[in-house]
Formats: C-alpha cells, structure tokens, sequence
C-alpha cells in the first residue's frame, strides 16, 4: 500500500508519521502512534467512542481520514490530563460517578470538552444533544449529563 507522510499538531506537540494513504485517524492513533486512549468500537461512525477534536470539533475518528488532519490540530484524551493529573472535567466524571467500564469515558471527554468551551453554561439539553453521539452501555446517561453540568459550574 502507498506510505505517505502525515504532519499535524497532535495534543499539541508538532508530529510526523509515515502511513498508508487510506488510514484513518483513529487507525494512526492507535496502530501508528501507540495512543490507545481513543476506542475503537463500531468503526462506522456510530459509537462516539473513537471522538477527538480535529481544530476543536469534536469528530468520529474511525470516519477520517488521517490524510485530512494534515496540518491540523488534533486533541485527544491523552491530551487532557494536566500534568499527570486529571483534569477538572474528569475528575467531575469521577465525582459524579459516570464512569463504569470506562469504553465511551473518552469520547463522552472530548465531546464535552468540546461543548464547554463553545458553551461555558450549558443546560441539560445542550449537553444531552453534545452527547446525543456518543453511546454508553453500563451508567446510563444520568451521572455523565450531571458530571458535565458539575464542570460548567466549577
Ligand atoms: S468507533 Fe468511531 S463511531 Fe464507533
Ligand atoms: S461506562 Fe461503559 S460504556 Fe460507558
């Protein structure tokens, strides 16, 4: 398969990898760059478990192609964490109790990293619909809508 070379920003550090030209992101993230905070699960855009932000939309990797993030600004999970610790949004899914097996935790992080800074005071109907992507089959979605809204009001 044709190898071509993909450069973006990636949590903010300027990097370079060599992949075949049909990867997708998710595929470079996990297989390529080792960074396997990002889930793979349905692999056709139905999940939400593969969500990063590409220039600080929240997108479903597994339905990217790698090649499109050329030069762009990727953020995933890993990228959240605030020197080694968790960051305040995740330690409010701690608090709140909105992480069981932890699958969807990712993408259900970035999508409302995504809405909280686009809107800092959220009702819970903007939160249902920033997740409305994004499927959860061990909380129920009560604990993960109240650790989003516990964040806007931090
Ligand atoms: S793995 Fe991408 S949406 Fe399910
Ligand atoms: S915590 Fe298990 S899928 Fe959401």
């Amino acid at each position: 398969m044709k190898q071509c070379n993909l450069n973006f920003w990636l949590n903010g550090e300027q990097t370079k990898v060599s992949i075949p030209m049909t990867a997708t992101l998710l595929d470079v993230l996990r297989d390529y760059l080792g960074m396997t905070g990002t889930k793979r699960g349905c692999e056709i855009g139905e999940c939400g478990a593969c969500t990063v932000l590409l220039n600080g939309q929240a997108v479903n990797s597994c339905t990217v192609l790698a090649l499109q993030a050329q030069g762009q600004k990727v953020e995933t999970v890993e990228g959240l964490s605030e020197g080694g610790e968790l960051s305040s949004l995740q330690q409010s899914f701690v608090e709140e109790h909105a992480v069981q097996c932890g699958f969807c935790t990712p993408g259900m992080l970035m999508s409302s990293t995504a809405l909280l800074r686009d809107n800092k005071n959220p009702s819970e109907e903007d939160i249902r619909r920033a997740i409305s992507g994004n499927l959860c089959r061990c909380t129920g979605y009560m604990p993960i809508i109240k650790a989003i809204k516990k964040e806007s009001e931090r």
